[in-house]
């Protein structure tokens, strides 16, 4: 380790206890221990072949452990104020038990039945989703898929005898459209508010629309239960949320915090992950034992540190405990994810390498350590130009004390900020809802499709601009989803169906005219995951080299297409994947995608063609149909320039058109780090254009 990063600590320590005293300070009255009857008798299990004894044995665990949760001694406070009021908020420190606790609570209280309806609970994200319910699956004695389900994108485990369901916000949406006053559900709970999703800022408004006209016709004698709604969130926003919703009454659970010395860096750092890696050993071999968080902004950063760690734990030597690397991300697979919550061996330190998905919606035990680089990936939108792009992004001042507070939840703990104290200081307060940066062409579409015409006019808790919405209309328009009255077009209404971005829909839905939907829905699920490739960081030449064969001259999507059929020659052997430097997990989950690609189009009478295998042209037409303003035109100094919004950007070097000159280029993403950098490239020629998006591009010059 050459260089140490210096650290200052924070003269402002007071802060460390902003939350906990507020909470504390409005701490729910004690609970009245009555209820444990109830809830053994509820949670009745049918699940015969388990031993009974066993089954209390665990019972009486899981309940000891639930007792000790901050959040229980606020039980009955929390099922009264449930009871007695339309929608309540609870604000609460993360790891307090909200999203675990509540619904339970809701369940024992009678509150929810198999008649009046079940209780779902949105979360932004599916990692978070499918791990609650299999934890509370585990409290209740249940199996999962009974009493309790999730379901998530391209994964369902819920049943008709689900009452307590976890589910993604986008899912919930979803929903909507088959259930539009979301008769199914009793209760509401929208989780992690405070992240102001573009999602649950949507369902905001939905549900508090569902929950007046499910009030009016039970009034009117109609056969309706009224809805309940639970907002929850981690930070101090509460009152914005009880406001919305006509003064909802706010409930503040206490957490645990323990203080946290914070440190800022002295000088600011110019590469973050170096100055990560030297503070991960620096920690590791001056400070006494616990494990360490180390925020990071995406799954690539946290995949290069990962091996980086390895490299250089092996240099550790004589009696030192070993140091133990684990990722986590959305796109990991669950049985890598277990590894974050295992205890780490004997001898051992873990260091978790996460996304702002440990910021507040997975708790963590065993965490001393915080490392926090302050930046993370952002969606940004320039309703201006009209182009989204994937943003690396100071962190707001909120944020970075969500982060710390995750160094105290179990005992005193140290956070490690990346950036000066100056920088600290001049971060925004809160994190800009996404409302408010990025496309919104799927909300709208999204809002359209559940019968809520005038968009302008919809009840937003903060509204988006208006030069946004309208562009989110013309690009709906340009798409075909909707007509010139605004109206939902029969495309739009198709598009609405599918769990994809408007422009994948589309892409799916024309590709029966170009008969390739096959190839189609192939390249759209390997697109679902993140890379299936996989890059070690001590062998990128060589991985590069042998993947040479795949490439395909007209580009990613192609060469995309090469490595499944290779991969089906051999069918899907593991040595096979190996020696291409194939990442087999992210293919095997890509295929999952796919099966369901395949069954939504046979619902929607789209045909399953396949082009012959030699016309690749039609391939990439028919994905102009979705994706043409992702479209970039070389220039007569070999640079690449957006048709819209005349910006320049570089092919990312990951691509197989990396240092190619063609007459235009597709792509499917933007990404901003020092440049702007396109991926998932493919050739296009500019007389496709006008073909692809007729209305889009025919008052247009290009
Ligand atoms: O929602 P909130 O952050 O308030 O807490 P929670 O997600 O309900 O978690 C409460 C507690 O349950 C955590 O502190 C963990 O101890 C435990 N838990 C767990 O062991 N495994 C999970 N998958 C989720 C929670
Ligand atoms: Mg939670």
């Amino acid at each position: 380790m050459k260089r140490v990063v210096d650290f200052q600590e924070d003269d402002t320590a007071a802060q460390d206890l902003k939350f906990s005293d507020l909470a504390e300070a409005t701490k729910i009255k004690e609970r009245s221990s009555n209820k444990k009857q109830k809830f053994n008798k509820n949670n009745s299990n049918n699940n015969n072949k388990v031993d009974r004894a066993q089954i209390k044995a665990k019972r009486k665990e899981m309940l000891d452990f639930r007792k000790k949760l901050p959040i229980y001694s606020g039980r009955d406070a929390i099922i009264k104020a449930i009871q007695d009021n339309p929608a309540v908020i609870v604000m609460g420190e993360t790891g307090s038990g909200k999203t675990t606790q509540i619904p339970q609570f809701i369940k024992e209280a009678g509150i929810i039945s198999d008649t009046l309806g079940g209780v779902a609970i949105t979360q932004p994200r599916r990692v978070a989703a499918v791990n609650l319910a299999k934890r509370v699956a585990e409290e209740t004695v249940t199996k999962l898929g009974g009493q309790v389900g999730y379901t998530v994108r391209f994964d369902d485990t819920s049943s008709p005898h689900t009452i307590i369901k976890y589910l993604t916000d986008g899912m919930l949406l979803r929903e909507v459209l088959s259930d539009e006053l979301l008769l199914r559900y009793k209760v509401i709970v929208l989780d992690e508010a405070h992240e102001r999703t573009l999602r649950t800022d949507m369902l905001f408004g939905m549900v508090k629309n569902i929950q007046r006209i499910r009030h009016e016709k039970a009034k009117n004698g109609e056969n309706v239960e009224e809805l309940k709604i639970v907002v929850m969130s981690a930070t101090l926003d509460a009152e914005k949320f009880s406001e919305f919703f006509d003064g909802a009454k706010i409930l503040y659970v206490s957490g645990r915090l323990h203080p946290v010395d914070t440190f800022f860096t002295q000088e600011p750092q110019a590469d973050y992950l170096d100055a990560t890696l030297v503070s991960i050993f620096q920690i590791h071999t001056k400070n006494p034992h616990g494990d360490i968080l180390v925020f990071l902004p995406g799954q690539e950063a946290i995949e290069t540190l990962t091996g980086l760690v390895n490299d250089y734990a092996k240099q550790l030597r004589g009696k030192q405990q070993r140091l133990l690397p684990c990722p986590l991300f959305a796109a990991l697979p669950p049985s890598q994810q277990q590894r974050v919550f295992d205890p780490a061996p004997a001898n051992t330190r873990k260091v978790i390498l996460a996304t702002n998905i440990a910021e507040t919606s997975i708790t963590i035990p065993g965490i001393k350590y915080v490392i926090d680089c302050g930046l993370a990936k952002m969606r940004g939108f320039n309703p201006k130009i009209g182009v989204e792009s994937l943003l690396l992004h100071p962190i707001s001042k909120s944020s970075a004390w969500q982060r710390t507070g995750r160094a105290g939840r179990e005992r005193a703990g140290v956070c490690y900020r990346l950036y000066t104290e100056d920088t600290f200081r001049e971060l925004e307060d809160d994190t800009v809802p996404e409302i408010r940066r990025c496309n919104l062409a799927a909300a709208v579409l999204s809002l359209k499709a559940s019968g809520i015409e005038n968009i302008l006019e919809f009840d937003y808790m903060d509204r988006p601009s208006r030069i946004s919405l309208v562009r989110a209309l013309e690009e709906l328009y340009a798409l075909g989803a909707i007509d010139d009255t605004g109206t939902l077009s029969p495309l739009g209404r198709k598009m609405s169906e599918f769990p994809l971005d408007p422009a994948f829909s589309k892409v799916l839905i024309t590709s029966a005219e170009y008969g390739c939907t096959m190839e189609v829905i192939a390249i759209v699920s390997l697109l679902s995951v993140d890379t299936i490739f996989f890059t070690p960081s001590d062998k990128r030449e060589q991985a590069a080299e042998v993947r040479k064969k795949f490439l395909h001259p007209d580009g990613d999507h192609l060469t995309l297409l090469n490595v499944l059929k290779g991969y089906w020659e051999v069918k899907g052997d593991v040595e096979w994947c190996k020696e291409n430097f194939i990442n087999i997990r992210n293919v095997k989950i890509a295929l999952e995608v796919r099966e369901q690609l395949v069954r939504f189009c046979e619902r929607l009478e789209i045909p399953p063609q396949a082009t012959c295998g030699t016309e690749t042209e039609s391939v990439l037409k028919c994905f102009l149909t979705g994706f043409f303003q992702n479209t970039a035109l070389l220039q007569p100094d070999g640079s690449y320039k957006t048709v819209v919004g005349n910006q320049t950007v570089k092919i990312h070097p990951g691509s197989a058109m990396f240092g190619k000159r063609v007459e235009g280029i597709m792509y499917n993403e933007l990404v901003f780090t020092t440049k702007h950098y396109v991926r998932g490239v493919s050739a296009i020629q500019s007389a496709w254009l006008p073909l692809a998006a007729p209305k889009y591009f025919n008052n247009k010059a290009l």
